[in-house]
Formats: structure tokens, C-alpha cells, sequence
């Protein structure tokens, strides 16, 4: 319905992640022509700012290349923002106004983006629902986690919501969700022959899916510390991940077919407990520099002595038909080694060994970022006059194969699709009940028992104990395999 004008409301505009990711992504569609013709921007917050005032904000982070200078003024031409309360109908009767002047004949689609503290979150949807909504057009609602804290507090926000909009005009971000990889699980494994047969307990020893960032909490730590890393990336980011890689084959590609399998394989994972994880928390390294050099009791926004982990290993179990036995393994943490994030499906060992054990495991490894790629490790006979083993790939690694394909970022294809109105790429409220079952019995354990995280330094590879437990779930390290430096 491009031939209705759109309105897109930034609530919370004068904040961090508007500034940072909601208008530049904004800016992005704009420049690329991706938006309905007939598009305005809204921002709305409790700062009173020019609109000169909000680009100034925005400028470092929206990318402008010198060719695009006019279009970014024009970009800013169609930006209007209203200052107001989060608690005061009256406000939001304001805000409808402003939207009203865009929308003569009354049948602008409204779009709501909830850049916002959980704090004023309820009044802000009631407000929204009771004096903003679109009159002819339609309404759609973009929130970001948190989504609360656990099975119940997570309960009563759905609840809310629900009892506010429906389930197609409410859009819950995992941003994940909007990366290549990510969304090229579905593909890989049901459009292959290759691969899909194989995709299951016979053949599979286990799954490592990880992620890593080279930095501390950066002064985030009031928020963090509050949440932990185990809501902050692996209750969603990987267990989204997780339900791509598990779910069974779904009816088709209709966004409610792919969540039915999603919810369903998460209802065969038991809820964690301490026995399943190894939880870390950095400390500073004397050696290093810069940030390095504090851990994450350092910062000064973290409570003393707080035990919140910045790292986590969780190994579950999923229990039905394909996946009895074969363990699942997330690990996520803060102030690591390097920054990477993929999917590591470890195949067993050949059965009937005649090559001394010198075979090592094949893996698919799906690398997310940096440098999206797709390969998987294999032995080879080394080439030559020998008869000997070798490990090696094959290798679909992005910047090579598809030579200066531009990717989107994350951001960018879900507010896209949340104009199409495609909820394929964004998490249903039974999903989202259904990952909190799985964490809340251990949040709440290693809350209330305070149980001490396990120490280790800025820039190394996380806790040793990780490994081990990595070892005991059945997926090999053998440190063996070299990834040939052409590829990098
Ligand atoms: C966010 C987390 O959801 O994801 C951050 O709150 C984390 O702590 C970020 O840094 C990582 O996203 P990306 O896209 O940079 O991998």
C-alpha cells in the first residue's frame, strides 16, 4: 500500500539507540530508495530539541559519503519532532496532531518505534493506543528487548501488550534475526540434499553456536549489570540461532509456519540448570592497555561486588526424535579475544576407522561475523606422491565469491520488513515465553544464591573451565586445523 503515506514515530528519539541505530538506519532506506514514497519521520521525547539539535546527534553515526550530501539535507527536510511527557495523554494528543498534518485524508500507516527504558513502556503503549493510532491505515508496534526479566515479569509485559494490540501489529526485534547468515540458516539446510538428510542425531555429535566481543561494558554496566549476559545475548540472540538450526522442516516459508517449528523445538529443551553452565566475569590485565586494564567491577556503573556474568557456556538438551543426545552448546561473552559470532554443527567421527584415527571431525561452520561465510572443514588426501590425511575446506566465504555485494545492515532489513509487514524475521509472544521457561529456574538461582562467576582476563579466551565443558558435551577441539591465510 505504497500509496498511502507512512508515518514512522521514533519514541525516545533523543536517546542512545536512536541516535546510534533507529536514524541511521532510517537514513539508509531513504538514501537506497527502499521506502513507500510518501514517508515522514517523528521523533518524539521528553528533551526539548530543534531538529537541528537531533541531526547534530545523529551526524557521526549515519555514514554520509560526499555524493549524498543533498539527499541527506532532503532526508532531514522530512524529520519533524515533538517534545513531551511518557505519562501525559494530553502529550500524545499532541503527537497525533503533528501526525495528523501529514495525514489529510486520514489514511497514513503509523509505525511506532520504542526506543524507550522499560520504566515508562506501559504508559507510553497505553498513550499510543488511546490517542495515536492510524484511522484507515494501519498501526504497527516495534519493540526491544528487554522484554522483561524472567517467565513472569515477561508475562505481565505480553499480557499488556495484548491487551493493547494484536499479535500482527506487534513487532519484538532480535536484531540476529536481520543478519545474512542467520536468515541463510533456513536456506542452507532445506534447500541442500547435501545436508539435510544428515541433520540429525545419527550423524551430528554436537553444536557449538558462539559469540564474541573484544570490549568490556563500556559504561553500559548500569543497564547490564541489571540483566547479565545470559539475557543480554543468549536467551535470544543464540537461542534464536539455536531454533534455526534445530527446527524441524516447517509447512512452508509463511512466517507463522516457521514460528510454529521454532516454538516447538523449544518446548522439547528442559529448563537449565547450575549443572549445564560455566559462568564468567572479566577482571583487568595488568599487561594491557586502554580498556583492557579494568575489569568489570572497575566501572564505576556496576555495583560493588556485583556477581553478574559477563560470560556464559550453557549446554541443552533438546528431547525429541532428531536431537536425542546431541548437545547444544551456547557461549557468549564480553571482553574476549576477538569478535566473532557463527555456528559450528560437529559431525562424528567416521565409524570403522581405516586410517589410524588420524580422520579428524567434519564441521559446517556458518560464520556470522566478521566476514560472513559458509564453509565446511573435511579431510582430504594430501596432495602429492604421499598417501597421507589432510584437513581442509570447502570454502563459500563471502568477499571472495560475491565480490563487492553490499550486505544490509540487521537494522535495515527488519524496519523494512516491518513496512511490508513480514513478522517472518521478529519473535512471537509463545516464542518468547517458551526461551524464558528455558532461563528463568537458573536466572534466578545464580541471582539469589549469588553465585560467584568465574574469573577471567580482558582479551583472553574466557574461563578454561568452558573448554572442558565443551569437551565434555561431545564437541572436539583438536586445534589442529589451519585456516589458510588466503582467506582472511
Ligand atoms: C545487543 C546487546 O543486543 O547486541 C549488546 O545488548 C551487544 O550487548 C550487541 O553488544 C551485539 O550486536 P552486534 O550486531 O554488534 O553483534
Amino acid at each position: 500500500d505504497s500509496r498511502h503515506p507512512h508515518i514512522f514515530v521514533v519514541m525516545g528519539a533523543s536517546g542512545d539507540l536512536a541516535k546510534k541505530k533507529i536514524y541511521p538506519t532510517l537514513w539508509w532506506l531513504y538514501r537506497d530508495n527502499l521506502l513507500p514514497p510518501a514517508t515522514i519521520f517523528i521523533g518524539y521525547a521528553r528533551s526539548k530539541l530543534s531538529i537541528e539539535e537531533l541531526r547534530s546527534k545523529c551526524d557521526q553515526y549515519m555514514k554520509v559519503k560526499d555524493d549524498e550530501k543533498e539527499k541527506y539535507e532532503q532526508f532531514w527536510k522530512i524529520n519533524y519532532y515533538v517534545v513531551g511527557s511518557y505519562t501525559e495523554r494530553r502529550d500524545f494528543e499532541m503527537l497525533n496532531q503533528e501526525m495528523s498534518k501529514h495525514d489529510n485524508l486520514s489514511t497514513a500507516n503509523r509505525l511506532f518505534y520504542l526506543a524507550l527504558p522499560p520504566s515508562v513502556f506501559e504508559s507510553v503503549t497505553v498513550n499510543i493506543r488511546n490517542t495515536c493510532m492510524a484511522l484507515q491505515g494501519w498501526s504497527r508496534i516495534i519493540v526491544e528487548k528487554p522484554f522483561g526479566k524472567d517467565s513472569q515479569s515477561s508475562k505481565v509485559l505480553s499480557d499488556h501488550l495484548a491487551s493493547l494490540f494484536s499479535e500482527d501489529q506487534l513487532y519484538r526485534i532480535d536484531h540476529y534475526l536481520g543478519k545474512e547468515m542467520v536468515q541463510n540458516l533456513m536456506s542452507i539446510r532445506f534447500s541442500n540434499q547435501l545436508f539435510n538428510p544428515t541433520w540429525n542425531r545419527n550423524n551430528i555429535a554436537s553444536v557449538l553456536i558462539s559469540f564474541k566481543e573484544p570490549f568490556g561494558t563500556e559504561g553500559r554496566g548500569g543497564y547490564f549489570d541489571e540483566f547479565g549476559i545470559i539475557r543480554d545475548i543468549m536467551q535470544n540472540h543464540l537461542l534464536q540461532i539455536l531454533t534455526l538450526v534445530a527446527m524441524e522442516k516447517p509447512a512452508s516459508v509463511h512466517p507463522d509456519d516457521i514460528r510454529d517449528e521454532k516454538v516447538k523445538v523449544l518446548k522439547c529443551i528442559q529448563p537449565l540448570t547450575l549443572d549445564d553452565v560455566v559462568l564468567g566475569q572479566y577482571v583487568g590485565d595488568p599487561d594491557g592497555t586502554g580498556d583492557a586494564r579494568f575489569g568489570y567491577l572497575d566501572d564505576k556503573t556496576v555495583p560493588e561486588g556485583s556477581t553478574t556474568p559477563t560470560y556464559a557456556l550453557a549446554v541443552l538438551r533438546i528431547n525429541n526424535e532428531r536431537w536425542d543426545g546431541v548437545n547444544f552448546i551456547l557461549r557468549c561473552g564480553k571482553a574476549l579475544n576477538e569478535r566473532k559470532a557463527e555456528v559450528r554443527i560437529q559431525y562424528k567421527d567416521v565409524p570403522g576407522d581405516i586410517f589410524g584415527g588420524k580422520a579428524k571431525r567434519n564441521e559446517l561452520v556458518i560464520r556470522v561475523q566478521p566476514g560472513e561465510a559458509l564453509y565446511i572443514k573435511m579431510m582430504t588426501k594430501s596432495p602429492g606422491i604421499t598417501f597421507d590425511l589432510e584437513e581442509t575446506e570447502l570454502d563459500l566465504t563471502y568477499q571472495h565469491r560475491y565480490k563487492g555485494v553490499v550486505l544490509p545492515d540487521a537494522y535495515e532489513r527488519l524496519i523494512l520488513d516491518v513496512f511490508c509487514g513480514s513478522q517472518m524475521h521478529f519473535v512471537r509472544s509463545d516464542e518468547l515465553s517458551e526461551a524464558w521457561r528455558i532461563f528463568t529456574p537458573l536466572l534466578h538461582n545464580i541471582e539469589n544464591n549469588k553465585i560467584r562467576p568465574i574469573e577471567y582476563i580482558y582479551g583472553s579466551r574466557g574461563p578454561k573451565e568452558a573448554d572442558e565443558k565443551c569437551m565434555q558435551a561431545n564437541f572436539k577441539f583438536t586445534g589442529t586445523y589451519k585456516w589458510h591465510k588466503k582467506h582472511e
